[in-house]
C-alpha cells in the first residue's frame, strides 16, 4: 500500500514538465498510464540519444513507474477507447500545446460529461492573458518568469540556470494540486481543472526577486555586491552573480585547487550569528570586536573585503575541508559538487535519491528516485516503459476489452 494506490492517472504527458509530474504521482503509488502516439511516442524517446535503438535517458529518467499505451486519439476508434479510460481514470494530465485536446474532441465539458469525478491537470506556458496561446519550452520559462533577468553577473547578459525550474519546477506544482484536488473531491464527489503555467512557477520561484524589486524603491540593496563596489543601481532588480538571495550575505568563493578543478569552490555563509567564530577560523580576530566589521550593518559597505579575506583562507583548504572545520562551529558553507561527485556518493544511493536501474535495450543506469521521503509509503523506481508495452494488458485489464475486440482495435490502427 502506497499513499497514492488505488489512483488511476491518464497520462497525456510528454517532454518534460508533465512526466515529471505524473513520475512524482507514480512514485507516490498512482497507476499510471503514459498514451503515446503509436509508432512515434514521446518525442524525448529519441532526442539526445546516446546508445543506437534504445530509448534515450531523456525519456527514462522522466518516466519510471508508469504502463505505456499506444493510442491515436485522432482516429475514430481510438476515440471510443480514450473516451472508456477517461471514465476509468481518476486524473487526467495533459501539457500539450494550447487548443490540442479541444482539436482532439476532448474540450473540458466533453471529459466532465464522460465523468464528473474526473481531475483534468495541465501544464500551459502561460496562464490567461496575452501568451496563453504560446508553446513553451523550459528556457522560454526561465526568461518570461524573471529567472533569466535575475540570473548572472552584472555586466555580462542574462542567463538561464542548470535546475529545470521552469519544467520540473512546474511539474511539481500541478502534483500538488492534483493532491490537493483528489482530497477536496472526497467531500464534493466532483472533479475540477487544475492549471499550473510555467510563467507562474518561475515567478514564484523567484520571489526573493520580486522582494528586491519593491526595496529598491527605498534605496540601494546593501547586501548586493554592487553596492560593496559603488556601482548604482537601475531601476530593475540586477543580477546578482553569486550573492546570497536572502538576508544572511553569501558568496561562492574558491578552494584549493580551483586553478585546474572548475568546482573546487564553496559557498560561505556570513551568518550574524556566528560571526565571531569566522574571525577566528580565517584569522582576523581583531574584527570581532572592531565597530567596522562588528555588527551586519557595518559590514555591509565592507562585503568585499570581507569575504576577500575569507577567501584567502578557503584557498588554503579543499572545499571538503572548509565544510569539516566550519560545520562544527555552526558556520554554513556547502561544498560546489559536480554531477560526478553527486552520482558517485554513496549516501543520495542509501537513500534511494540516485538509483540504478536495469533496462532491457541500455542495460543499467542512473536516475534519479523519489525527493520526497515518506514512512509509510515508500517510493520504488521500476523502469520506464517501452512504447505500447502495456497496450494489451490495459485494453484488457483496465478496459475489460475480449481477445476478439483487442484484434479489432489493432486492425483499425488505432493502437
Ligand atoms: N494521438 C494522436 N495525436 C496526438 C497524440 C496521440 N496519442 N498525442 C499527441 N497528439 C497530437 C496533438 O493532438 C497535437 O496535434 P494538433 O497540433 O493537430 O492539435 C500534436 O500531436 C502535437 O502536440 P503539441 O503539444 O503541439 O506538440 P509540439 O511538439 O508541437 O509542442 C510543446 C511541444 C512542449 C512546445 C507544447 O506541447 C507546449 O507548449 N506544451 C505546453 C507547455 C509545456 O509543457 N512545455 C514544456 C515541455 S517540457
Amino acid at each position: 500500500m502506497k499513499a497514492l494506490t488505488g489512483v488511476r492517472i491518464l497520462d497525456f504527458t510528454h517532454v518534460q514538465s508533465g512526466p515529471t509530474c505524473t513520475q512524482l504521482l507514480g512514485w507516490l503509488g498512482a497507476d499510471v498510464i503514459k498514451v503515446e502516439r503509436p509508432g512515434v511516442g514521446d518525442a524525448t524517446r529519441k532526442q539526445l540519444v546516446d546508445i543506437e535503438g534504445a530509448d534515450s535517458l531523456y525519456f527514462t529518467m522522466l518516466n519510471h513507474n508508469k504502463r505505456s499505451l499506444t493510442l491515436n486519439t485522432k482516429n475514430e476508434t481510438g476515440k471510443q477507447v480514450l473516451e472508456r479510460l477517461i471514465k476509468e481514470c481518476d486524473v487526467m494530465v495533459e501539457n500539450f500545446a494550447p487548443g490540442a485536446l479541444d482539436r482532439m474532441g476532448f474540450s473540458w465539458s466533453k471529459i466532465q460529461e464522460l465523468n464528473p469525478r474526473m481531475i483534468m491537470a495541465s501544464v500551459k506556458g502561460f496562464g490567461p492573458g496575452p501568451y496563453e496561446d504560446c508553446k513553451v519550452y523550459e528556457n522560454v520559462a526561465q526568461c518570461a518568469g524573471g529567472a533569466a533577468s535575475t540570473t548572472g553577473f552584472l555586466d555580462g547578459p542574462p542567463l538561464v540556470t542548470g535546475a529545470q525550474i521552469g519544467d520540473s519546477g512546474t511539474g511539481l506544482n500541478l502534483a500538488l494540486g492534483i493532491v490537493a484536488a483528489l482530497y477536496q473531491r472526497v467531500q464534493t464527489g466532483r472533479g475540477q481543472k487544475v492549471l499550473a503555467p510555467m510563467q507562474d512557477g518561475v515567478l514564484n520561484l523567484c520571489r526573493v526577486k520580486l522582494r528586491d524589486q519593491q526595496r529598491l524603491l527605498q534605496g540601494p540593496l546593501k547586501e548586493y555586491s554592487q553596492y560593496s563596489d559603488g556601482i548604482e543601481f537601475g531601476e530593475a532588480t540586477p543580477r546578482a552573480g553569486n550573492d546570497s538571495g536572502g538576508g544572511q550575505p553569501g558568496r561562492i568563493l574558491k578552494c584549493k585547487g580551483w586553478e585546474t578543478d572548475p568546482n573546487a569552490y564553496t559557498y560561505f555563509i556570513t551568518q550574524a550569528a556566528v560571526w565571531k567564530n569566522i574571525c577566528d577560523v580565517i584569522g582576523k580576530p581583531e574584527w570581532k570586536e572592531d565597530p567596522d566589521y562588528a555588527t551586519p550593518p557595518a559590514r555591509l559597505p565592507r562585503l568585499n573585503e570581507v569575504f576577500d579575506a575569507i577567501e584567502q583562507w578557503t584557498m588554503t583548504k579543499t572545499k571538503y575541508e572548509v565544510m569539516d572545520i566550519c560545520n562544527p562551529l555552526d558556520i554554513p558553507v556547502g561544498p560546489i559538487l559536480s554531477m560526478k561527485e553527486l552520482s558517485e556518493e554513496a549516501s543520495l544511493r542509501e537513500t534511494g535519491t540516485v538509483v540504478e536501474v536495469d533496462h532491457p535495450e541500455r542495460g543499467a543506469y542512473l536516475t534519479v528516485g523519489c525527493p520526497i521521503k515518506m514512512s509509510d509509503s515508500q517510493a520504488e523506481v521500476t523502469r520506464a516503459p517501452l512504447l505500447g508495452e502495456h497496450t494489451d494488458e490495459i485494453l484488457k485489464d483496465v478496459l475489460g476489452y475480449s481477445e476478439d475486440d483487442i484484434f479489432a482495435i489493432k486492425e483499425s490502427g488505432a493502437v
